[in-house]
């Protein structure tokens, strides 16, 4: 408890650029939460070089996210938004944790096979050991809930059976997360293949709408959003296309499924389509403008970084400071 709030944390990471299924998916849901718990929103940029990156591309991506994190509504003087590697007890408590996770537990990871699959060129010991810099993250803060994707259970259920190992040693020393499955949160399929989630990795990029994408390259990707034959509006699996436009349209505009089907009844894909256009249009464009106000705003977006970092450093430090004594580490000396 920080404050007498439940204390959440969650991050994403600065490579590729968002789309609005990380938008809709999980950034607006983070919104809803600050009133409730107190909130750690990390850009983990030292997840990201488990995979090679352009040194300059990742620094303005992650400066890039951060702002698209205040500019989406997280207020960061309520919420302590800041990068992962600004705050040293992250790879201090990863290394520790290290040495409480098998072998086996890590070679379970599907997201480490797909991973080694994509980059069979660089299999490094980081990208391995990437769920426990995750668990390192999240137990840094004594997290009591961490809203994550379906793709990330399997490290979040690491991260509770790496704390309970821990405290079965050592006593109470982590909390044992929850994991945070949204409410509301829709999930936003690839607009090429509706089978597939839309990814900020995706090679085909008709597939995924970008947060930054302009109003025309907008209106370009739904144009061609793949649909069916069918020709009819409604909201089923059969139809996964137009199901998902309908989605997209339904998490822009708030609306419900019966209000959307009423909207579009016997109206063609071209309507549904401009519809679509226009609702991501008028949640993408304040979004951009506030990036653009913020970009100019260096002053501002620097002391944000510095303060949160502080703060971030802080209860991370209360953690670490505890695990250390408790595995035997020497007292410092002040
Ligand atoms: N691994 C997460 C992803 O790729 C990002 C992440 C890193 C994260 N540390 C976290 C998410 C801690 C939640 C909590 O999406």
């Amino acid at each position: 408890m920080i404050n007498d709030k439940k204390v959440l944390f969650s991050g994403m990471q600065a490579t590729g650029n968002l789309t609005i299924g990380n938008y809709l998916g999980a950034l607006k849901n983070w919104i809803t939460l600050s009133d409730e718990y107190e909130c750690f929103y990390s850009v983990v940029d030292m997840h990201s070089i488990t995979v090679r990156q352009n040194p300059a591309e990742l620094r303005k991506r992650a400066r890039k996210l951060l702002q698209i994190y205040i500019a989406a509504g997280l207020d960061p003087e309520k919420n302590c938004i800041y990068y992962q590697s600004h705050v040293s007890g992250h790879a201090e408590l990863a290394w520790i944790l290290n040495c409480f996770t098998y072998m086996g537990e890590l070679n379970r990871m599907t997201q480490f096979k797909d991973k080694s699959a994509k980059h069979a060129d660089n299999i490094n010991a980081g990208l391995f050991t990437y769920p426990v810099l995750m668990a390192a993250d999240i137990l840094l803060y004594q997290a009591d809930v961490v809203p994550v994707g379906i793709d990330q259970m399997q490290h979040l259920e690491l991260t509770r059976d790496l704390a309970e190992r821990f405290n079965n040693i050592y006593g109470d020393v982590f909390t044992v997360p929850e994991a945070y499955i949204g409410k509301v949160g829709a999930k936003i399929m690839s607009l090429q293949d509706p089978s597939k989630k839309m990814s900020k990795s995706d090679e085909n990029p008709n597939a995924s709408i970008y947060l930054m994408d302009d109003a025309d390259t907008v209106a370009r990707k739904c144009k061609r959003a793949v649909t069916d034959s069918e020709g009819v509006i409604l909201y089923r699996d059969e139809q996964p296309g137009v199901k998902n436009l309908l989605d997209i349209y339904r998490a822009c505009t708030g609306k419900s499924v019966e209000e959307v089907l009423k909207e579009f009844e016997g109206q063609g894909y071209g309507v549904l389509k401009t519809a679509v256009t226009e609702s991501v249009n008028s949640v993408l464009q304040p979004l951009q403008a506030r990036v653009a106000e913020l970009e100019k705003d260096k002053g501002y977006v620097d002391s944000i970084i510095k303060n949160n970092a502080e703060k971030a450093q802080y209860y991370s430090n209360k953690t670490l400071r505890k695990v250390q004594k408790k595995i035997g580490f020497p007292e410092r000396i002040r």
